[in-house]
């Protein structure tokens, strides 16, 4: 069976007495872990937490990541960047992004694109909003998110994370229940398998308001294979307890 992913979104929050004492309790508390751990932080904090967590079994991740290498790009962080600080994942195309900064469908496959070529497994985030799913249209939006990121790279494919996350359920304390959420990871997984023979080793994660109650029930349906957790990632107990869930 293949591993969970657990991974926390800390979003745009923390400081860095804050992050030092979240990562201090989460790494008393996990030594052996039974799930792949992540944390993705905001860039100015990937060298404190790159060295809080040296020589420990959670990995660093990053929120975003430019689409271009090096170069007259105010404000971008490239891949390169990222892995001299030790990045191993990167979320890309999250909805805050397409929604705040236009992301589009064409340029979340770029990132993605660029987040492999640097060596980092970018977490490539599909959701449809409350609007689609209730226009009928939730298997569309998410197969068309997903189409663009599989048309731009190929047999790298299996090397990504899809995070399945209803844009509805973030941040909002509404859940997809878990025969919702596995309904469309079925589908995403089905469209995976016919771009590639791997398409079953390749983690398809669920996020919106997942938690320390709701956690299990989501991580028992059979293509749910961890979780993206926003809110919930900034409490240790919280974060720990879906850790735990993931076993
Ligand atoms: P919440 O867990 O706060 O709903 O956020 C989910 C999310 O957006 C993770 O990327």
């Amino acid at each position: 069976m293949k591993q969970k992913l657990i991974a926390g979104n800390w979003k745009m929050n923390g400081n860095l007495a804050a992050n030092e004492s979240l990562i201090r309790a989460l790494l008393a508390a996990v030594q052996q872990p039974v799930a792949t751990v992540a944390v993705c932080v905001p860039s100015v904090y990937l060298a404190q937490i790159q060295h809080l967590l040296a020589g420990h079994p959670i990995d660093l991740g990053a929120q975003d990541i430019s689409a271009h290498e090096a170069g007259a790009f105010t404000g971008e962080v490239s891949g390169a960047m990222l892995k001299e600080f030790g990045v191993r994942y990167c979320i890309v195309g999250h909805s805050e992004r397409r929604q705040y900064h236009a992301e589009s469908d064409a340029l979340v496959a770029s990132k993605t694109q660029r987040a492999l070529a640097s060596g980092i497994t970018p977490i490539v985030c599909v959701g449809e909003t409350l609007a689609d799913r209730e226009a009928g249209k939730t298997e569309e939006v998410v197969k068309r998110q997903l189409a663009a990121v599989i048309h731009e790279n190929g047999h790298c494919i299996s090397e990504i994370v899809v995070a399945y996350e209803p844009v509805w359920a973030i941040g909002t304390g509404k859940t997809a229940s878990p025969e919702q959420a596995q309904q469309v990871h079925a589908v995403l997984r089905a469209q995976l398998k016919a771009a590639s023979s791997q398409a079953e080793r390749i983690q398809i994660i669920y996020g919106g308001s997942m938690n320390a109650v709701n956690a299990a029930q989501l991580l028992a349906q059979p293509d749910i294979d961890g979780g993206l957790i926003g809110g919930a990632a900034l409490k240790a107990a919280d974060f720990l307890t879906i850790i735990d869930a993931a076993r």
